[in-house]
């Protein structure tokens, strides 16, 4: 194909790279949750699959996705996202509702995995190439992202914060 390809060198936007640290974030748990064997840490595991999506789909959901549907030239990308997050999160409340876990979590894997293939490689080289002020971008979604990972008592301890700060943040999620 003759489609641009993105040396190294190229700007590759903070936004893109918080994004896909997310998606990875995301597959490590899956393969986590297939190597397990107990089922505690299969519990454990599924619990913290559940509220990795949710922030990560809540951070696309609200701030990156309608910002840039608007600035690429095809927007449908984002509706069909839209539509994936909602089967994700239909199997996310099956789970929860304790229908049987495995087979729903293998789909659910599946259905995750292909909406990653899809956001990597067609959504964001049409949003890297778009007209967006990347920065400002940014800071709105470092700031939700880590108010979203407050709220789901998602956010690893930083030396200079204790328990009080997470309690702080759970008491004024969104
Ligand atoms: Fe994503
Ligand atoms: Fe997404």
């Amino acid at each position: 194909m003759a489609s641009k390809q993105h040396p190294q060198s190229a700007r590759h936007p903070q936004v893109i790279s918080l994004l896909r640290e997310d998606h990875r974030e995301v597959e490590r748990l899956f393969e986590r949750y297939w190597q397990a064997h107990q089922e505690s840490e299969k519990d454990e595991l599924a619990a913290q699959l559940s509220k990795a999506l949710s922030a990560h789909t809540r951070l696309e959901e609200e701030i990156f996705y309608p910002e840039v549907a608007l600035a690429i030239d095809e927007p449908l990308l984002v509706d069909e996202a839209r539509v994936e997050h909602k089967l994700a999160k239909m199997l996310l409340a099956e789970i929860e509702a304790g229908e049987p876990r495995d087979p729903h979590v293998q789909v659910l894997c599946e259905v995750v995995n292909h909406h990653i293939r899809e956001e990597e490689n067609e959504l964001f080289p049409k949003v890297e190439a778009a007209p967006i002020d990347f920065d400002e971008l940014y800071r709105r979604m470092l700031q939700r992202k880590e108010e979203l990972m407050l709220s789901l008592d998602l956010l690893p301890l930083r030396p200079d914060q204790d328990a009080g700060k997470r309690a702080h943040g759970r008491r004024h999620q969104a």
